[in-house]
């Protein structure tokens, strides 16, 4: 086996989504199994350089994982001027990272980044542009597609148990704390919306893909925000103000009539199995799919239940559903989808989820907003460069 270096300026990496999931559970757990086995005598190995603000704080990141001291910067441009970095990755604050992704095309880097793009649909396209025309391969963080209870659901699809398909329902949500008497969960430039906040622009990106992949793409949005909690404290203890939307509750009519209903929630309590679930009713069956799991009800096993409120219920509802099986074994989706990226990038295999793919998210969520705002439903156009 011969190995084949791949260099990776990852930026963002302090942050929730950039140490646990991207540089932890994906890049060190490729490296842990021995690198990515191209299947053609070669292995692939990402060399992370951890790019970002604050140098001891990078440092430390490097020291705690073993990864060569050295290879830490706070310059980005120094770091893309580098003809040896070949993939410029980016998980900082949604609001930085425009900006970054523009440098690093026009450095000649291919590019794998969080949702959503862009702040708007304008820069998102525009992303999308300068990446074709540079010639860069590129690809967005998709990653609801590659859970397990998702990819059952879609297997599902595939194996046409469904019939027709008729609505989706999606529930997704949990209570974040205020960060007054228990420390908030979630950084609080979430509750800014002159930060890049809102639940809108975080959820929404991802509702589109899902529902893009699984039943067809989204044609038009009718969306209802809230801002349930007005205050909130920040991470030094602070009260500030929540300027952004903390729960978005959306319909989309999708491609061939399907209907799709997604409530989107930072101020619920959760009483489901798990954060998100999507409930998908057709002609021949029923599913529900949570992150891992996915349970069915057949046609042929629905029962009859008779709406007497006077009575009281006689069954139960949840016992009446059958457990997909796994079937196979389910990798972490963030690096199941780096592993697709950088196959990608070594040997030119197909990619679906770009940055248009990308600019779709951005555009729900600015199409969202926008029928919130106006209080009407909204078409959404296809998108092309
Ligand atoms: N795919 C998913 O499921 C998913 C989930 C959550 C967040 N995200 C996305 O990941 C990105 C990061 O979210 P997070 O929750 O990890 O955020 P976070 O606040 O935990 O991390 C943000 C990172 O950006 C850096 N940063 C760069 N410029 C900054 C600035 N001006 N102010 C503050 N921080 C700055 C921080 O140092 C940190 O490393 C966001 O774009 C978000 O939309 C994706």
């Amino acid at each position: 086996m011969t190995r084949r270096v791949v260099r990776i300026a990852m930026n963002g990496v302090t942050g929730r989504m950039g140490y646990r999931q991207h540089l932890v559970r994906s890049i060190l757990a490729i490296r842990e199994q021995g690198g990515l086995d191209l299947g053609d005598g070669d292995v692939l190995w990402p060399e992370p350089v951890l790019v970002g603000r604050r140098e001891h704080a990078l440092k430390a990141l490097a020291e705690r994982h073993g990864l060569d001291p050295a290879a830490v910067s706070c310059d980005l441009d120094a770091v893309l001027a580098d003809e040896s970095i070949d993939v410029y990755f980016d998980a900082q604050v949604t609001s930085a990272r425009e900006a970054a992704i523009r440098k690093a095309i026009a450095a000649g880097k291919h590019i794998y980044t969080e949702k959503p793009t862009a702040t708007g649909l304008e820069g998102a396209l525009e992303l999308a542009r300068l990446a074709r025309d540079a010639g860069v391969k590129h690809g967005v963080v998709q990653d609801k597609l590659f859970l397990p209870g998702l990819l059952k659901l879609k297997r599902l699809i595939d194996g046409g148990f469904f019939g027709r398909i008729l609505s989706v329902r999606g529930e997704f949500g949990y209570w974040v704390f205020e960060g007054d008497w228990q420390q908030a969960q979630r950084p609080s430039w979430n509750y800014r919306a002159e930060d890049g906040g809102g639940i809108v622009v975080d959820m929404f990106p991802h509702w589109e893909y899902v529902l893009h992949e699984l039943f067809g793409p989204v044609r038009t949005v009718q969306a209802v925000t809230a801002t349930h909690i007005p205050q909130r404290w920040d991470e030094q203890g602070k009260p500030y103000e929540a300027t952004a939307d903390d729960a978005a509750y959306g319909v989309f009519q999708l491609d061939g009539g399907i209907v799709a209903q997604i409530n989107s929630s930072w101020a619920v309590r959760v009483n489901r199995d798990e954060l998100v679930e999507f409930q998908v009713d057709g002609t021949e069956g029923s599913a529900v799919a949570g992150l891992r799991t996915c349970r069915v009800q057949h046609r042929s096993v629905t029962p009859k239940p008779v709406w007497n409120p006077d009575l009281p219920v006689t069954e139960s509802f949840r016992d009446q559903w059958q457990e997909v099986p796994d079937n196979e074994e389910f990798d972490n989706g963030f690096k199941a989808q780096w592993e697709l990226f950088l196959r990608h990038v070594a040997l030119d295999e197909p990619y679906t989820w770009d940055l248009l793919a990308g600019a779709r998210g951005v555009q729900l969520a600015e199409l969202g907003l926008a029928s919130a705002a106006e209080g009407r439903r909204l078409d959404v156009p296809e998108l092309s460069l």
